[in-house]
Order: C-alpha cells, then structure tokens, then sequence
C-alpha cells in the first residue's frame, strides 16, 4: 500500500480532479486510484491527460482523461458528465487547475492577471459549480487547491495572492452553503518539490536554499505529502471537517521574518 495509510480509504468512490495530468494535482489522482477510488482527470491538454491516466493504469488503478479548459463553462460541464458517464455518480471532486508566473504588479497586462484568476478562481467556481448536480449526496466531498499566498502578500505573485484568496473564501462560502450534503475545504501548499509552480518560482539551487532556510522544518514538501493530505480531507476520517483551510507548509507562513533572522543569527545547513 502507497502512503501512510494502512488501508483502502476510498473504495467505491468516483473522483475528478481537475489540473491532474500532472504535478500536485496527478500526484493526488494517483493516491486516490491506490486508495480504491476510479479517477476522472480534467485537463487542457489530451495527451498529457492520457499519459497521467495510462501510468495509473499500468500500477492498476482505474482512470480515464476528460479535456477542458476549467474556464470554459459548456466544455467543462461536457467533460464533468462524461467523466459521470464513464465511472457513475461522483465522490470526490479536487479542484487543482492553476496558472502562475512570477511578475510584479507592473509587469503583467490586465489580461496576465485575468488569466490567472479566471484559472485559479473563476475556474474552481466552475468546476464546485457543474460538479454539484453530478454529486452523489450526502457525503460527497470537494478540495480546492490554494497556496499560502492565499494570506501571505508576496512579491511577483499579486495575480495568485489575489486569486487564492478568493478560493479560500469560495471554499468557506459553499461550505455553509453545501452542508449537510458536501464538504468543502482547502489545502494550501507551501513550497512543494518538483513542480511547474516551484520551477518558475524558485528557479536556481540558490533560490531554493533561501526559501529552505525560511521553512522550519527545513525543506520542501514532495507531492506525495500533499496527496496524502488530500487522501485524509477526502475520506470518511475526515467526516467532520468542512470549510478549513489546510495550511500544509512546513510552518512557512509561521515564521515570517523571524524565521530569516533566526537563520541568518544561527546558520543552519
Ligand atoms: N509575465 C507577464 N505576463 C505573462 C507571462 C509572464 N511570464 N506569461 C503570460 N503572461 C500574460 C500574457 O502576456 C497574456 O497577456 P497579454 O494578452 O496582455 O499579452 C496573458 O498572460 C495570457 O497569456 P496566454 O499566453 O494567453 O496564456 P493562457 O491564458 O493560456 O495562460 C498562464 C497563461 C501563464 C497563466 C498559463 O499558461 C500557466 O499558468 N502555465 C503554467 C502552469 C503552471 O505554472 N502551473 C502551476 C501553477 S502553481
């Protein structure tokens, strides 16, 4: 058995997950399928989804690929109720689709910044939105992806700060909404170990060392981690869990300047 757990958490539950032909979001799907659960990924590119759906296959777990653009309302609705007809009534929904660049405020259009949002934002409203008649109820459960830019400012990220702030609000909103029938929740990565996001934003070893020396617990998370958080919040373990944010950082967003203090006061490897 894959990850922590030492049993099949998701027998006969139907995820989709948007965003799954690659990253966190693949790594999600991944854990899902090795957990019992038939997968549905959503994505923009049809070969990518077919690669990530043939590698869950061949370790023998089911998947199939759905293309959208989680901005495009009709074709998402589309690829949602094939992904109903191909599997059943869905479980599980993860909303993952992301866009990022770094760019200060100044040096993105007003088309850059809407790309972002309508990706991160707009998209996860409509995935919640066309999954929900699809969802077998009561019990189905929705996680949004955010980031911990979501209520950390930073620098070049004024288009995801904005947008995630945005998701976690979404997320709290549907919550009230949703209950008894649908929980919503949250899981915000810090920095996350080989992915596009942490490529574009921690582009040299020397980067990535400064970020490492800001996170208390000394690293990055590797994708696994976040699935495996994924895993729990999807569960029956977390039954009772709705509308929280799932801060999975490493303390990052703890420490704020302390922490560069601490390490620049007593260097640490
Ligand atoms: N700096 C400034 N502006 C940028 C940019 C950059 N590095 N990259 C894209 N843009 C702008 C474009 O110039 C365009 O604005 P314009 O029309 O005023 O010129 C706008 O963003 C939309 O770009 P477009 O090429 O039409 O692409 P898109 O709508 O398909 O989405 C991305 C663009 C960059 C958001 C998207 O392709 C993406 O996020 N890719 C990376 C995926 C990723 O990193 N995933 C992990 C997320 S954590």
């Amino acid at each position: 058995m894959a990850g922590v757990f030492g049993q099949k958490l998701l027998v006969g539950k139907n995820a989709i997950v948007t965003g799954g032909g690659s990253g966190i979001n693949f790594a999600i799907a991944r854990r899902f399928a090795e957990h019992g659960a038939k997968v549905a990924l959503i994505g923009r590119t049809k070969e990518k989804l077919d690669s990530a759906s043939d590698e869950i296959r061949k370790a023998g777990g089911i998947a199939s690929g759905h293309p959208a653009d989680v901005r495009e309302y009709d074709a998402l609705v589309a690829a949602i109720k094939s992904a109903r007809e191909t599997h059943g009534e869905i479980d599980l929904v993860v909303c993952g689709a992301a866009g990022n660049f770094p760019a200060p405020a100044l040096g993105m259009s007003a088309n850059g910044f809407k790309a972002v949002v309508d990706i991160d934002l707009l998209g996860t409203f409509n995935t919640c939105r066309a999954a929900y008649e699809h969802l077998k109820r009561p019990g189905a459960s929705i996680i949004n992806i955010s980031a911990t830019q979501a209520f950390s400012p930073m620098p070049m990220q004024a288009h995801v700060c904005a947008a995630k702030a945005g998701v976690d609000m979404l997320t709290k909103c549907l919550a009230i909404e949703w209950g008894p029938d649908v929980r919503v929740n949250s899981i915000a990565p810090g920095a996350v170990d080989d992915t596009e996001g942490m490529k574009r934003l921690a582009p040299t070893p020397e980067i990535k060392k400064q970020i490492t020396r800001g996170i208390p617990l000394r690293r990055f998370a590797t994708k696994d981690e976040i699935a495996d958080l994924a895993l729990f919040l999807s569960s029956d373990a977390a039954k009772f869990i709705t509308g929280a944010i799932v801060v999975c950082d490493g303390g990052q967003s703890l420490a704020g300047l302390g922490i560069g203090i601490m390490a620049a006061m007593q260097p640490r490897p």
